[in-house]
């Protein structure tokens, strides 16, 4: 297949990083199209660990070119630091492998001071986000207020837009928020070098990919964050503020409707979530705790420490739905060695109701009560395993149920964090 993209299917932090890091060996192209640094893809390529959380995976693989679609919000001054850290570890990326739209809109510090000044007024109703200002960009891009990064080339008219901005949002900082405003000089002197860094990453990364397409080139979309916090189709108002699911690809990334060949679904073995809302499978009890410890599952982008949960096959199905998923790739389910027994929530029960689809509205999904079939688990390290085969009978039982449950095939199982702890069953960029 010649265009794929990879979707998380939970709530985010489901290994998409490796999947991606995976698959991008086989692309000419790999394109982020929504979402902005409150994304972290973790890689861990010959044991060294780094995060990407604007750039693209396909950054670490010499040769490709690496794309940020219209869709995205970004902070260009975040934006350096990640260029300048890929450049320090031998990843330079010059403007012929790297490609800005034009039309993605910019993230700047006054977005941040709101975001974090919201959700401090908030207090328990919070939504828990990152904190890098993401809501209030995608907020002035509907509000057609942005600044967009085309508008870098632009220095006159970009600083009368910013000047303009500035004003509205330090009277809101200051009178509504109680907040620190922003200082418009310091902010003006740092405009200067950061466009003189970034002008010449400026594409037209719609053209370029319906193009690259068209000339049969194979093309990577690198999803974010995940279906459970899509603005429309996740647990609103615990979402983040763009669509993650697959369709964004057309609308984020410019690839032209009916040209996408397969989405890859990512889940982890389990489930986690970063930040409030509902959450049905959760596990408050001390296998939360260990199953965070052993699966490092504390936010790449924040720190904080994930809430963990059963596998929810509800959830697994939604998400076929949504995304129309061709395939599913399961990771980290070496973390679930020596949990005994494991549990698969099979369908939800409300109000002496039993439901095997997802009920339709946030409140509804508060109120759930899992159902659960308990299976055995093993205790041999699994780390090795390179096929289903080499895996223990209950793994492999335990794979079985996730497939026949949430009716999607298997193309994928991590085993590791390491490049190569995967078992490959179908590569779809081979298929
Ligand atoms: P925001 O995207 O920073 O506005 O945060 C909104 C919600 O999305 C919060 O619950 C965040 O914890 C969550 N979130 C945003 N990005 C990610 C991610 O990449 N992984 C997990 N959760 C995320």
């Amino acid at each position: 297949m010649q265009t794929v993209a990879v979707i998380g299917t939970q709530w985010g932090d489901e290994g998409k990083g490796k999947i991606v890091d995976l698959l991008a060996t086989d692309a000419d192209l790999v394109v982020r199209f929504q979402g902005g640094n409150n994304a972290a893809h973790t890689l861990v390529v010959d044991g060294e660990k780094f995060i990407l959380r604007m750039v693209p995976a396909g950054a670490l693989h010499p040769g490709k070119i690496c794309v940020i679609g219209n869709g995205m919000v970004i902070d260009p001054f975040a934006l350096i630091e990640e260029l300048e850290r890929l450049k320090a570890h031998s990843h330079p990326l010059t403007p012929d492998r790297l490609k800005i739209s034009c039309d993605a809109h910019l993230v700047m510090p006054y977005h941040r001071l709101i975001d974090r000044a919201r959700e401090a007024r908030l207090g328990a109703r919070k939504v828990g986000t990152t904190g890098f200002g993401i809501g209030p960009a995608y907020e002035d891009k509907m509000a057609r207020s942005g600044l967009r990064f085309a508008d870098l080339a632009k220095p006159a008219a970009f600083r009368t837009r910013l000047e303009y901005n500035l004003k509205e949002k330090n009277l809101y900082l200051k009178n509504v928020l109680k907040a620190k405003p922003v200082n418009a000089k310091s902010l003006m002197a740092q405009i200067g070098p950061m466009r003189r860094r970034l002008t010449s990453y400026i594409a037209d990364t719609a053209g370029f990919v319906a193009e690259a397409v068209a000339a049969g080139r194979r093309v990577l979309f690198e999803g974010a964050h995940g279906t459970m916090l899509d603005i429309d189709h996740g647990t609103y108002p615990f979402v983040t503020s763009s669509n993650c699911v697959a369709s964004a690809v057309f609308s984020g990334g410019g690839l032209p409707p009916g040209k996408l060949d397969a989405v890859l679904g990512v889940a982890k073995a389990y489930a986690t979530r970063v930040g409030g809302g509902p959450f049905p499978t959760e596990i408050k009890s001390a296998l939360g705790d260990r199953l965070r410890e052993e699966g490092d599952e504390f936010g790449s982008a924040t720190g904080r420490p994930r809430r963990i949960g059963w596998y929810d096959a509800v959830l697994a199905r939604y998400a076929a739905r949504l995304n129309g998923m061709w395939g599913l790739a399961l990771t980290k389910l070496d973390v679930l060695t020596g949990v005994n027994p494991l549990r698969i929530c099979y369908a939800y029960q409300a109000g002496g109701r039993r439901y095997d689809e997802m009920p339709p509205g946030r409140a509804a999904l508060e109120k759930v009560r899992p159902l659960y079939e308990e299976l055995p688990g093993w205790d041999q390290d699994i780390s090795g395993a390179r096929s289903l085969a080499d895996l223990p009978e209950n793994a492999r039982r335990y794979l079985d149920r996730i497939v026949e449950l949430g009716g999607t095939k298997l193309s994928m199982v991590g085993v590791g964090a390491g490049r190569e702890a995967i078992i490959v069953l179908e590569n779809p960029f081979l298929s």
